[in-house]
């Protein structure tokens, strides 16, 4: 059994959905812990209601970014956490916390990576005019939304698409796909090579998505 952490800042809903994976038999991931830096995460609530160790730190208790990450870092460690989920966790780490769990750290980005990375991603892309969009999980390295790719999955993008709507869309996906790549890392398939990965066993879709149909 894999023991996860998971970090988040807000709604929960990715976090929800590993929990509901790994709630369900025979996965191969549990989660220890969930931290958020904020104390009003709606997400807290969803890992209180299952049992799940709940912890508030708080950036603004510490002087420096280093000292919050310290305290990260021994709290995951405290629930012995061997791997670490960031779930809308919305501060961005150092390269002392990136590569102290490099390789054991990784992240879900709403857009198909290297596009759109940062903040605003869904009308970033809807002003880009891009015709698909989705979601990437990948292992963090210290560059904001970078490192190597884990899993991608893609959708389009609707004409009369707003934020909202391109979110919603692109959610869904999101709770498939990381529950699906937490599966793949727990089952010890997902090779890191060259800043690339390379998964055991993986079969890739040959479905096209065309947008607009062809
Ligand atoms: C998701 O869109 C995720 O891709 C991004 O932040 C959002 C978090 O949503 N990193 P939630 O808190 O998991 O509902």
């Amino acid at each position: 059994m894999l023991k996860v952490g998971v970090l988040i800042s807000g709604r929960g809903s990715n976090l929800q959905s590993l929990m509901a994976a790994c709630a369900t038999p025979g996965f191969p991931a549990q989660i220890a812990c969930v931290i958020s830096n904020k104390a009003d995460a709606k997400g807290l609530d969803h890992a209180r209601a299952a049992n799940i160790p709940a912890l508030v730190i708080s950036h603004r208790d510490f002087a420096d970014k280093l000292k919050f990450e310290a305290a990260l870092d021994a709290a995951l460690e405290k629930h012995q956490a061997q791997l670490v989920c960031l779930a809308g966790f919305m501060r961005l780490l150092s390269a002392w916390f990136t590569e102290r769990w490099r390789d054991r750290l990784v992240n879900i980005h709403p857009s198909l990576l290297p596009a759109f990375p940062g903040l605003d991603t869904h009308q970033k892309t809807i002003d880009y005019g891009a015709k698909l969009a989705g979601c990437t999980i990948h292992y963090v390295r210290a560059e904001m939304d970078h490192g190597p790719i884990i899993l991608q999955a893609a959708v389009p993008v609707l004409a009369d698409d707003t934020e909202d709507t391109l979110a919603a869309r692109i959610l869904k996906a999101e709770h498939k796909a990381y529950p699906a790549a937490l599966r793949l890392i727990a089952e010890g398939r997902v090779n890191v090579f060259e800043e690339r990965t390379f998964i055991t066993e993986a079969t890739a879709s040959d479905e096209i998505l065309f947008n607009p149909k062809i």
